[in-house]
């Protein structure tokens, strides 16, 4: 893909990390880049992944907090999942979801039973804000199973009662519900409590993993930090369906305002599975954060989320820079191993330009806008008042 121009060489500047990993040049396809507010982050990656459809490639952004990428999903023929409180739209985690060409129906019956019971595990663990004992993982399996046998259409109101009420048939003991209370009470709250209104019901949208763009809008929820968790955990157990397809083809993944996305434990441990798995499942994850030491704002020092978090660092291969807070350049100089040169570059970047260091190599770029891009792409005409 065309990015722009090299500002060493004046020469064009082009990146595909699927190209550049097939070369064997990088050995994971990942990309970390960071920047201050306004340096021209979004564009950059919205150029990228919009130039890359063409290619064959689809787009996959599982929560967008600014709303910023809706617009260039509908652009592209793609599609923007907006969801929040007032809205219409529902999604249903008892979701089968997507099912990958080649399975055969027993695989896939025990596929969707096992991403149910984790999914609905993640949710309860995404409110209670630490990890199921054994002992809840059994009341809610107990009651997805009988929830799951008795009704075509499951959803969460129904597998919640069942854990708070289990069948008197499953609870010789009556130990069950005892077993379940906390976890009952934590999803009552996704389908009863402060959080209702979005996990209660049938879909009304679906995750249909053949366009060439979806992104989860979560700009109405952006301030609620519980309900952006649960909705990522939802769409990424989804997507995670649709990149396990032999036939799912090539994606970027891209977590824009990543720092926000980060604070959640649970999510963190997500996106670094499929931060490994890149390679295996075709797909590109982009994180976009302010400045490398958002890493170290991640969980405790010598938590395990910090460690998470560093290993998505050292995991990305292509690392672009863009400008950076004159206190931040020690930092960045030091944990990319820039040179005294390289370093003293980044205060000075202009919109758009950047560092970029691929694996060894590193090129100074200026990210090129073509002028429909440039008006696709805006974030400041809502500021500023102009017309689109
Ligand atoms: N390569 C570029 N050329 C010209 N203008 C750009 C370029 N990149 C970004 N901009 C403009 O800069 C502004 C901020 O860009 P944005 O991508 O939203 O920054 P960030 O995500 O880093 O906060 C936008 O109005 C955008 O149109
Ligand atoms: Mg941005």
């Amino acid at each position: 893909m065309f990015v722009g121009q090299d500002l060493y060489s004046g020469g064009s500047f082009v990146y595909d990390p699927w190209v550049l990993y097939k070369q064997g040049l990088i050995t994971a396809p990942n990309v970390v880049l960071a920047g201050i507010v306004g340096s021209g982050k979004s564009s950059l990656a919205k150029s990228l992944y919009t130039r890359s459809i063409p290619f064959g490639r689809r787009v996959y952004v599982p929560g967008d907090p600014k709303g910023e990428h809706t617009a260039v999903a509908e652009m592209v023929g793609g599609k923007a999942i907006v969801l929040g409180h007032g809205l219409r739209n529902r999604l249903n985690p008892l979701d089968e979801g997507h099912r990958p060409s080649g399975l055969t129906d027993f695989e896939w019956t025990t596929q969707v039973a096992s991403r149910r019971r984790n999914l609905i595990g993640a949710l309860a663990a995404t409110v209670l804000e630490r990890s199921l004992s054994p002992l809840e993982h059994t009341a809610i399996d107990v009651a997805l199973t009988a929830v799951v046998t008795s009704n075509d259409v499951p959803i969460l109101p129904m597998v919640v009662d069942r854990i708070l009420t289990p069948d008197p048939a499953d609870d010789e003991d009556g130990r069950l519900a005892e077993d379940g209370r906390l976890v009952g009470h934590a999803l009552r709250r996704l389908v009863a409590g402060d959080l209702q209104g979005l996990f209660d019901g049938p879909s009304t949208v679906t995750f249909d993993p053949s366009l060439p763009m979806i992104s989860l809008d979560l700009s109405r929820v952006a301030e609620n930090s519980t309900l952006v968790s649960v909705l990522m955990t939802c769409s990424s157990a989804w997507m995670e369906s649709a990149l396990m397809d032999p036939n799912g083809g090539q994606r970027w993944v891209i977590y824009d305002e990543a720092w926000r996305l980060m604070s959640h434990p649970a999510l963190l441990k997500r996106m670094d599975a499929q931060w490994r798995m890149a390679r295996h499942y075709g797909i590109a994850n982009m994180l976009i954060f302010h400045k490398l030491t958002d890493l170290d704002n991640v969980g405790d020092s010598g938590s395990a989320m910090r460690a998470l978090a560093s290993s998505l660092l050292a995991n990305a291969e292509t690392r672009i820079i863009y400008r950076q807070e004159s206190d931040q350049l020690g930092v960045t100089a030091r944990t990319l191993g820039l040179t005294g040169t390289e370093q003293k570059l980044l205060p000075g970047l202009g919109t758009g330009q950047g560092l970029w260091r691929i694996k060894d190599r590193s090129f100074v770029i200026q990210h090129q806008l073509h002028p429909d891009e440039l008006a696709a792409f805006d974030t400041t005409t809502r500021m500023t008042g102009g017309a689109k």
